[in-house]
């Protein structure tokens, strides 16, 4: 495997998510999660998992869980993020894309970040752990402004470890 990388959308207060759900709804971000991914591996914890509700198409979809007796249809499932990476070990390219529990755990084993900003705080239970400059340096961004289907403004941004 060449890169793994975290795929994220995080709130100005580093919140990603509550009650197992998004903060908010924003069609331009899902289009540009999905241009990364398509192709390649997507690597998820089991409640991201869940939230999502199925495989997402044209993607190798890899779930992790504690559980020993779980089966998903469309899903490989491991008891590990070691053992989803070893799955990877033949792909070009696998994506991290959460959620809390799982960034919490593969940040420090990733070189990259594909990281939208959304430029709002939000009430939340789940939330990613500051990105500190001395670590991640930033190789490319695009603001966006509100407009009609996505209602906050949010930069699309990538990271790589220094
Ligand atoms: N904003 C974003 O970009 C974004 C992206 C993804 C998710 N989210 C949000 O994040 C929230 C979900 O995050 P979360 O932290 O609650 O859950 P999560 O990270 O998606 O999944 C946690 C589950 O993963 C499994 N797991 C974690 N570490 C493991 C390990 N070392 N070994 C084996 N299994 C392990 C366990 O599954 P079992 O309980 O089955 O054992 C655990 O309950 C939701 O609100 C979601 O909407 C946001």
């Amino acid at each position: 495997m060449h890169q793994t990388t975290i795929v994220v959308a995080i709130a100005e207060n580093n919140a990603i998510g509550k009650n197992n759900q998004l903060l908010w709804h924003l069609p331009a971000d899902l289009k540009h999660f999905k241009n990364i991914t398509s192709g390649h591996a997507i690597i998820m914890g089991r409640k991201t998992y869940g939230s999502i509700g199925k495989p997402l198409p044209n993607r190798r979809n890899i779930v992790i869980t504690r559980q020993t007796d779980l089966n998903l249809d469309g899903a490989e499932v491991v008891n590990s993020l070691d053992e989803a990476l070893k799955l990877c070990q033949n792909e070009e390219k696998a994506f991290i894309i959460g959620g809390a529990e799982i960034y919490r755990q593969a940040i420090s084993l990733c070189d990259k970040i594909e990281l939208t900003r959304v430029h709002q705080e939000f009430d939340a239970d789940a939330f990613f752990p500051e990105l500190d400059n001395e670590t991640w340096v930033e190789i490319w961004k695009e603001d966006h402004l509100p407009d009609e289907k996505n209602k906050f403004a949010y930069t699309f941004s990538t990271l790589e470890r220094r």
